[in-house]
């Protein structure tokens, strides 16, 4: 079963996507993280993705259809999306794409206020090396500036300017939203409050997707 999470930026998809990684077997697309390693490029277009993501814009359907068939092409079991699709272009290309991998069988949307979002994402770090998220206020490393899980180095993320952070939330507003509307009239949509502390979101999640009929690793 494929499973998407929408939610607008700092909504805690990262996060929670983590977490469902740890119980279920699942492969991760990340968009972010893809489009973050690739602005790391000494290339073209390297330099473009990252110009695009630091002003917090979408980078074009094209270049994100690319991604998902090379994603598709290397994963072949089920797929945990976080951060695509992002409008109805993106939702409409992944449902084709995904006719013969058995569709979208759950879209989980985690609803956040605006006011807390922008905390969130002010005060996030990330690990350079694993990826593992952070927050300073609400779920702090053991040690300042180093990863848990890894050791790594944490970092703040380039795209966090409070324009760039209005412009995310513009688009989520704008090209996001839409596709929740899409999502529950076909039946798929699980809205979960993702105001709670972390673990009871994904006590939710977790146990929904276990009704769904995903099973846990190891059982
Ligand atoms: P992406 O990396 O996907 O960014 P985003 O959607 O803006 O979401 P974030 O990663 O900022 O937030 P999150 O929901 O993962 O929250 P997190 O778990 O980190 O995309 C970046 C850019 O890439 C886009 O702006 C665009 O330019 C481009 N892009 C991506 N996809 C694209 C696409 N499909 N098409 C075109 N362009 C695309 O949590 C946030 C913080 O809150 C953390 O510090 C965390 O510890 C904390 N936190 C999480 N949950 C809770 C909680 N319940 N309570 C308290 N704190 C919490
Ligand atoms: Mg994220």
């Amino acid at each position: 079963m494929n499973i998407i999470l929408i939610g607008p930026p700092g909504s805690g998809k990262g996060t929670q996507a983590q977490k469902i990684l740890a119980d279920f077997d699942l492969a991760y697309f990340s968009a972010g993280d893809i489009l973050r390693d690739l602005a790391k490029e000494d290339s073209a277009l390297g330099k473009q993705v990252a110009k695009t993501i630091n002003q917090g814009k979408l980078l074009s359907d094209q270049l994100m259809a690319q991604i998902i068939r090379d994603f598709l092409s290397k994963n072949q079991g089920s797929i945990i999306f976080d951060g695509y699709p992002r409008n109805l272009n993106q939702v409409v290309f992944l449902e084709e794409s995904l006719v013969n991998r058995k569709g979208i069988g759950l879209v989980i949307y985690l609803q956040v206020s605006e006011q807390v979002l922008t905390a969130r994402l002010s005060s996030r770090v990330i690990c350079r090396n694993c990826g593992a998220v952070y927050n300073l206020i609400t779920n702090p490393p053991r040690e300042k500036g180093i990863c848990d899980a890894c050791g790594g180095e944490l970092y703040q993320r380039n795209d966090e300017t409070p324009e760039a952070v209005k412009k995310r939330l513009a688009i989520f507003r704008q090209q996001t939203r839409p596709m929740i509307d899409f999502f529950k009239e076909k039946g798929s949509l699980f809205i979960v409050d993702g105001n709670q502390p972390i673990k009871d979101i994904y006590q939710l999640i977790r146990k929904k997707l276990i009704k769904t009929g995903l099973a846990l690793i190891g059982a």
